[in-house]
């Protein structure tokens, strides 16, 4: 896998706002990742993992709720499909095995790392961005 950093940059933006504001978040959640696999979890605190877990958790239910919601409210046409991508990646985000995680930490962060990554890239990047131009198209406006 090519090096990549979750530091934010601007043309990621899909401009709805509380949409961004979101996607920064899971950025905030990432780098803490990236910052325990760079250190390779030497001396990390079971604490602290299942921080990241509940973070995660956390941020995919409500990022689901709020996207679904922009969906619903402005009959957006890919809506199906849409919904399909993120309960896939909810799934993987709900399945992180926490005690797997707390026996090899190292490994666990670089598999959800990796699933972060292939979120941003095949999903925000692409689906997020087509979705919040379609509503801007529709009259959004932030
Ligand atoms: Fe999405």
């Amino acid at each position: 896998m090519f090096d990549f950093n979750f530091n934010w940059k601007p043309e990621m933006e899909v401009g709805v706002s509380i949409i961004d504001e979101q996607h920064k978040e899971l950025f905030r959640i990432a780098r803490n990742i990236e910052q325990l696999v760079i250190t390779k979890c030497i001396g990390v605190q079971s604490k602290l993992l299942l921080d990241i877990v509940c973070d995660l958790r956390e941020y995919v239910s409500y990022n689901n709720y709020v996207e679904a919601t922009f969906m619903t409210e402005w009959n957006y046409s890919g809506k199906e499909e849409h919904i399909r991508q993120h309960d896939e990646f909810c799934k993987k985000i709900i399945g992180i095995d926490c005690k797997r995680l707390g026996q090899s930490p190292y490994k666990v962060l670089c598999e959800i790392k990796e699933t972060i990554q292939d979120w941003v890239f095949a999903h925000i990047l692409m689906e997020d961005k087509k979705m919040c131009q379609e509503l801007k198209q529709k009259g959004y406006t932030n």
